[in-house]
Formats: structure tokens, C-alpha cells, sequence
């Protein structure tokens, strides 16, 4: 079966806890709800394009756990192949403790566990579907060589590619930029990358100039309320693209929102340009911050006006 959208990344069962603020080291708060729900970057932004209407595969490895088992059914619910799905005994399926305060801010913890220990045989499994779809979209929550490897396959097949380096690493090999036709990260990411503060628009400009000149064909650095900044090798001037206002709930996850959004535009409208791409991700994923959790917030096509489809 063809698909049109392969994300090769992580799964992360959210252990979510809703406090007034983020306590400080040594210190116990008490907070005001808590629940489990379906995360991971790599599974979030797969299944967000999903929703909108792509056809999409997830390569990535759970635990042979309760989790796990319960993640894959996840993946079926939302239409997700689970084909290069595997499970393992080696590791616990990977688990993600998070806080968000009132100003629905967060702070994480990721515990990778069989995240991990997806390897090159599981990638090779997967390269004829890779090699035939149109978009493949990684990040940084697997081993990086793995990441990797998944760009330079679907690179040498002509399928576009989408990186998104979070969590960001300082030393980040420089191959992940010529790789990458979108090189997309937040502010922070930004930051760490370019050892540079990205505390404006015009600073993710000048961040996203120096990304841009280690190789990429194009860069975008999401700024959450202020939308984002794209950047083009062949049209290097920033452009900002602003997006609507909103009250945050829970914005953990809407980069990924973001990114799967980004992902369906470009597998189903190969000729839009970047700019009205990120316009219209911007807005899915302003959609997204208006609720609580990760997946159970981010939209579906009959969510969403039809001018953004
Ligand atoms: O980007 C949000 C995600 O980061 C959460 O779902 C959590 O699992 C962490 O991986
Ligand atoms: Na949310």
C-alpha cells in the first residue's frame, strides 16, 4: 500500500500532570489533575497529518508492555499503518512525565526506553514504502544515526524531507542540514543550534540565515504566539508569518501539530508555497493549544475550515 507520509520517530506514553506552576528542585506542589495520554514527537506529528487526511506509516519501536500494545491500537484508531511498527522485551515503551502550569506552559522529561533500540534493520524493513512516499518527517527522540539514515534513504528516492531537531542536541551533525528540505525548529531549538538568543522575530531571522547556510533547502523556526519565520535557499529573506491570537491551554505538542500539518500540505500540495503551508500549519496547530494533551487536541479535517484543507 501506498502512503503518502512516513515518520520515523518515537512513541512516548504522556504522564501528564496539571499544576498552578512548575515546582522548583526539592520542592512538592500539589496539582489539580492528571492523566495519560498518547505522545512521542514522531507519533504526535504522524498522527496529526493523519487526521487531515494523509496516508501515513509510522516506523518505530514500543515495549512489549501494556503501553506499547495500547499505543499500536492508537495508531490503527487514527489510521495510521502500523506495518514498521515493532515491539520489544529489551526496553519499556518510551514515557514522557510532563507539567503544565496555568499559563499552559510545560516542563518534560523523556525516558527514551525502545525508542532506542529502533535500529537498521527495522529502517531497511521499511525503505521500499519510505522510497515511494512523498514526505518523510524525523526527529530527535530515536538515535540520531537512525535519523539520519531515514533523511539520506528518502533523500537518494527523491522524497521531500522534513526534519525536526527537538529535542535539540549543541553538536548536531552537519549532514542533518543538507538532508533536510525543511529544517524545522522552535525558538529554544534555535538557540541551542546557532549558540545565538532567539528572543524575536528578527532574531529567528538571523538564526534561521545561519541554519540556512549549513545546508538546508529551506528553514522555518516556529515562534508559538508570534507564528513563525520561514526561510528559502532561494529566497533567503525572512518572512514572517504571523497567526491568529488565542488562549493557551496546553501547548505541549503544537510544534508537532505544526510539523504533521506541515507534513499533509506538502505531501497533498506539492506546488503551495512554504509560506501559505505555514500559514495554514500555523493555524491547525492554534487549534491544538486550545485543549489539553497532545493528540487529544490536535484537530480533524472536520474541524477545520475548508480553506485550510
Ligand atoms: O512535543 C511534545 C511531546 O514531547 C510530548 O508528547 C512528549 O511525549 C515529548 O516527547
Ligand atoms: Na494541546
Amino acid at each position: 500500500e501506498e502512503v503518502d507520509v512516513v515518520v520515523v520517530g518515537s512513541c512516548m506514553t504522556d504522564l501528564v500532570s496539571q499544576t498552578p506552576r512548575l515546582p522548583k528542585a526539592g520542592e512538592t506542589i500539589h496539582g489539580h489533575n492528571f492523566f495519560i495520554g498518547f505522545g512521542g514527537k514522531g507519533a504526535n506529528q504522524c498522527v496529526q497529518a493523519a487526521r487531515l487526511g494523509a496516508k501515513t506509516a509510522m516506523v518505530c519501536k514500543v515495549g512489549k508492555d501494556f503501553f506499547g500494545s495500547n499505543y499500536i491500537q492508537n495508531f490503527k484508531d487514527n489510521a495510521v499503518c502500523t506495518a514498521f511498527v515493532t515491539q520489544t522485551a529489551e526496553a519499556m515503551t518510551g514515557a514522557a512525565s510532563i507539567i503544565v502550569n496555568d499559563a499552559g506552559e510545560n516542563a518534560i522529561v523523556i525516558v527514551a526506553g525502545a525508542n532506542m533500540l529502533l535500529g537498521e534493520e527495522e529502517l531497511e524493513q521499511a525503505r521500499s514504502s519510505l522510497a515511494k512516499a512523498k514526505v518523510l518527517l524525523c526527529q530527535l527522540e530515536i538515535s540520531s544515526h537512525i535519523s539520519l539514515q531515514a533523511l539520506r534513504i528518502a533523500r537518494q528516492s527523491n522524497v521531500k524531507t522534513i526534519f525536526n531537531p527537538a529535542p535539540a542536541i549543541p553538536d548536531l551533525h552537519t549532514d542533518f542540514y543538507r538532508e533536510s528540505d525543511i529544517f524545522c525548529c522552535n525558538e529554544s531549538e534555535a538557540e541551542l543550534l546557532t549558540g545565538t538568543r532567539v528572543a524575536s522575530v528578527d532574531d529567528a531571522g538571523h538564526a534561521g540565515l545561519e541554519l540556512l547556510k549549513r545546508g538546508c533547502a529551506a528553514v522555518i523556526i516556529t515562534l508559538g504566539p508570534q507564528g513563525c519565520v520561514v526561510l528559502q535557499a532561494s529566497n533567503p529573506n525572512p518572512k514572517h508569518i504571523p497567526t491568529t491570537k488565542v488562549t493557551p491551554v496546553d501547548t505541549t505538542g503544537a510544534g508537532d501539530s505544526f510539523m504533521g500539518a506541515l507534513a499533509f500540505y506538502m505531501a497533498h500540495y506539492p506546488s503551495m508555497s512554504l509560506e501559505e503551508m505555514s500559514r495554514r500549519a500555523n493555524l491547525v496547530a492554534s487549534v491544538s493549544v486550545q485543549s489539553v494533551g497532545t493528540q487529544t487536541s490536535y484537530p480533524f479535517k472536520k474541524d477545520l475550515a475548508a480553506e485550510l484543507l
